[in-house]
């Protein structure tokens, strides 16, 4: 190594693409793709919902980074906050003390969080907060006199995270490379009504998953269960926006099995589906409820997990004993200051709100999509839409993971200008900032990729 970087940092265009070629490692093999077509993606800035590469290109984001920038790119105003922190002070020992603004952060969620969800436990990423959902939930479970509930119930096709714990609860979870997974986790189907595990239509089918729940609650021995989990509508599940009476029902399961209730609102949280949290769709509470991503719009690494009054209880009644569990980046100052104003934008422009109208807005025009030979289905809630892309509409089969359609689809898209992700859904979710306009180029972009897609796969569509 030289005795300076300095001429790694100030690089032309081509040559930080090199230079990210060669040294980040980058999650999809897409990205290889990309390089050998000379279209890597390194972006330099972002305004609303537009991104700009190092070339100048413009980009529509149309998946919020993924799912995370609700309060659009370029906020300057975020950005001040968090220099004015830095400059008093960024980090305390989170062990034994706080600051300033994690305290009010903490006031305002305990606030914005249904019910009493009034005790936030704060740590910086959406694995983080799951992973930290579990254990605070069987150290609950634990000091209420129940250790040997450790069972934790998932949902397929749920995503939580890729730390061991949140992978373990997730659905798809590469057994070929991480295998065995954490001790006592089970899967049950969740709600689906494009393609219903129980051949039920509509609620019928939702409040089956529910009971299917309950059933495999008294099929592991309810003494020996610490906790379901799931998202209050699963993206990853394919934006399934089940019927109130789902939760609700879920919640009287949980709670006459003792068993703890924890909604991972990680996607869904601060105004993505047109509330600031999705679970005040649906009437109820958790007992524990997961937030990361929206919480700072992505401005810095924050998440947290807010527990009600009742559960957090049993620490102020057994004070000798805390929470054997921390972070140590858990609440840092500067983070927490990039989230209180990131919150503070969202109830100042009323983001919830254009979240929900902008959402129905943008679901109107992608339903004009159904007309294409393989979009399926068109679903969602707020800003967090998607379409169901499928090989046969009569069968509803799919393409298959990482099939040529797809892969495709998701690089013409691409190159007219817009982002997001394309598998077996093409996600809708831009910034919450959106216009009505930008969301009608997206829809026009996509409308177009489908056509020229189709076009090309011509001979396999509804065979
Ligand atoms: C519902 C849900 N939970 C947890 C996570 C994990 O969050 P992170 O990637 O910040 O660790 C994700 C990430 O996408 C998510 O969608």
């Amino acid at each position: 190594m030289g005795d300076s970087f300095a001429g790694t940092v100030t690089r032309a265009p081509q040559e930080l693409e090199k230079d990210a070629l060669e040294h980040v490692w980058i999650h999809t093999t897409e990205w290889v793709r990309l390089a050998e077509e000379g279209g890597l993606r390194v972006f330099e800035r972002g305004e609303g919902s537009t991104l700009y590469d190092v070339h100048g290109n413009a980009y529509l984001d149309g998946i919020s980074g993924l799912w995370v920038v609700n309060a659009g790119h370029g906020r300057r105003e975020i950005g001040e906050a968090m220099a004015e922190q830095a400059a008093k002070v960024a980090y305390v020992s989170s062990a034994s003390y706080t600051t300033v603004p994690s305290v009010q952060l903490a006031n305002v969620l305990a606030e914005l969080t249904p019910g009493d969800l009034n005790r936030i436990f704060f740590c910086s990423g959406g694995s983080e907060a799951v992973e930290s959902a579990v254990k605070i939930a069987k150290q609950i479970q634990s000091m209420r006199g129940f250790p040997r509930r450790y069972k934790i119930i998932a949902r397929r096709g749920s995503y939580h995270g890729a730390t061991y714990g949140a992978m373990s609860l997730t659905g798809d979870r590469k057994e070929e490379y991480f295998g065995p997974f954490m001790y006592g986790v089970h899967h049950v189907p969740s709600p689906n009504r494009y393609r219903n595990d129980f051949n039920l239509e509509g609620e019928a089918g939702d409040l089956m998953c529910a009971d299917y729940i309950e059933q495999e609650i008294l099929a592991q021995g309810p003494e020996s269960v610490a906790a379901v989990i799931g998202e209050p509508v699963s993206t990853s599940n394919g934006v399934h926006v089940p019927s109130p009476k789902y939760w609700q029902r879920l919640r009287e399961i949980c709670d006459k099995h003792g068993v703890l209730l924890i909604m991972d609102e990680v996607i869904n949280g601060f105004g993505r589906t047109g509330k600031m949290f999705c679970t005040e769709h649906f009437g109820m509470q958790p007992d524990l409820m997961t937030m990361a991503k929206g919480l700072s719009s992505g401005y810095a690494p924050a998440a947290a997990v807010a527990v009600s009054e009742k559960v957090y209880d049993i620490f102020k009644e057994q004070k000798d004993k805390s929470l054997a569990h921390l972070l140590t980046f858990g609440g840092q100052a500067v983070a927490a200051a990039a989230a209180l104003k990131n919150l503070e934008i969202m109830q100042d422009e009323s983001l919830p709100k254009q979240s929900a109208e902008k959402g129905e807005y943008v679901k109107s025009k992608l339903e004009g999509l159904l007309e294409h030979p393989t979009v399926g289905d068109v679903r969602g809630l707020g800003l967090m839409c998607g379409l169901e892309i499928v090989k046969n509409k009569e069968s509803k089969e799919r393409w298959g993971k990482g099939h040529d359609y797809l892969k495709a689809l998701d690089r013409i898209l691409n190159a007219k200008g817009m982002i997001t992700r394309v598998w077996d859904i093409i996600h809708v979710a831009p910034p919450l900032v959106v216009t009505n306009e930008e969301l009608d180029r997206m829809v026009q972009m996509i409308d177009e990729s489908l056509t020229e897609a189709e076009a090309q796969f011509q001979g396999e569509i509804g065979t």
